[in-house]
């Protein structure tokens, strides 16, 4: 496992930011992290990198214990924090060659070099920071990130602010990165999660919520509710229809189709063609609903 989070809790005061979260995520996965503000994702990114402490639990990363005061881990880990923080007044190599300084590169020269190449920094290699555009300010801080080459990284909001040819650009750059390291990506941005994720993991004040793969979300596994569409050759007996074990809720779509959604994840298309041979009706449609990811996050984090 690249990333192993155990029953992590964090408190600020008297505010919960994290309460008992727990994943694995193995190598060379590309996960993206999701919550609405003040979640706590950016908190436990902190933890993950151990910029910052947590109260309780621990966290793994390539098997060994990350804490605060083991710097000899850092040099596994690439962070972009929330916001990404930089030198404004420095150049773009100069401040590139301070960090490669920082985790005492031998070859910093060239590494900055090919980090400017990787992140499309070219152009802009001889400007302040201060100059650049935010999308070329996004790459210089994925640059930072990339720069000792660790084989974990910890994106929080990096395509936040940039212009949609930007942002196809650094969720390019992301894809090719994560072909050999292990991503882990915070966002608000569902359709980037459908673009480039293969795992998604929610949380919502504090606490994990939904933990798979895309398509599974979708499909409703992770979930409690899967939602299927039915469609009977006549109008049912409503109340019977209602009293199918499973079924939470009954859409009206016309006389004689409805969405019928379980209350767990349990799958209900057994129970409503039983139902169906019961009634003596005739089963037209049963198709399970996939659910949008925005609808699943909206369900989610109410
Ligand atoms: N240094 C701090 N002191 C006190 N409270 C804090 C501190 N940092 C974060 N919090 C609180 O902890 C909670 C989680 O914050 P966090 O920044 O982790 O959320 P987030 O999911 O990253 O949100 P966003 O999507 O807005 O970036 C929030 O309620 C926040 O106000
Ligand atoms: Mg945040």
């Amino acid at each position: 496992m690249s990333i192993q989070v155990s029953q992590i809790s964090k408190q600020y005061g008297s505010q919960k930011a994290l309460d008992q979260v727990s994943f694995e995520i193995g190598t060379g996965e590309l996960v993206g992290f999701l919550g609405p503000n003040g979640a706590g994702k950016s908190t436990l990114m902190k933890i993950i990198t151990g910029y910052l402490s947590s109260d309780h639990g621990t966290v793994r990363i390539n098997n060994e214990l990350v804490e605060t005061e083991n710097i000899a881990i850092r040099s596994q880990i690439g962070y972009l924090p929330e916001n990404n923080p930089l030198y404004t007044d420095l150049y773009v190599r100069e401040y590139l060659e301070m960090v490669a300084g920082f985790y005492r590169l031998e070859n910093k020269k060239e590494q900055v070099l090919k980090m400017v190449e990787l992140t499309g920094l070219k152009t802009e290699q001889h400007k302040k920071i201060k100059a650049l555009s935010k999308g070329f300010r996004q790459r210089v801080g994925l640059a930072q990130a990339l720069i000792h080459d660790p084989s974990v990284l910890i994106l929080d909001e990096p395509t936040t602010g940039l212009d949609p040819n930007q942002l196809e650009e650094i969720r390019q750059l992301i894809r090719n990165i994560s072909l050999n390291k292990t991503v882990m990506i915070s966002t608000h941005i569902m359709q980037e999660v459908e673009a480039i994720c293969t795992r998604v993991i929610i949380i919502n004040k504090g606490k994990l919520v939904a933990d798979g793969s895309i398509n599974q979300l979708k499909a409703g596994q992770i979930t409690r509710n899967q939602t299927i569409l039915v469609e009977f050759d006549r109008t049912p007996d409503m109340e019977a229809f209602r009293k199918i074990p499973g079924i939470k809720n009954i859409e009206r779509i016309s006389n004689t189709s409805y969405l019928a959604e379980s209350d767990n994840s349990m799958d209900l298309r057994p129970a409503i063609f039983k139902f169906a041979v019961q009634e003596k009706l005739i089963l037209l449609t049963m198709k399970e609903q996939q659910q949008s990811l925005e609808n699943l996050f909206q369900d989610l984090t109410k």
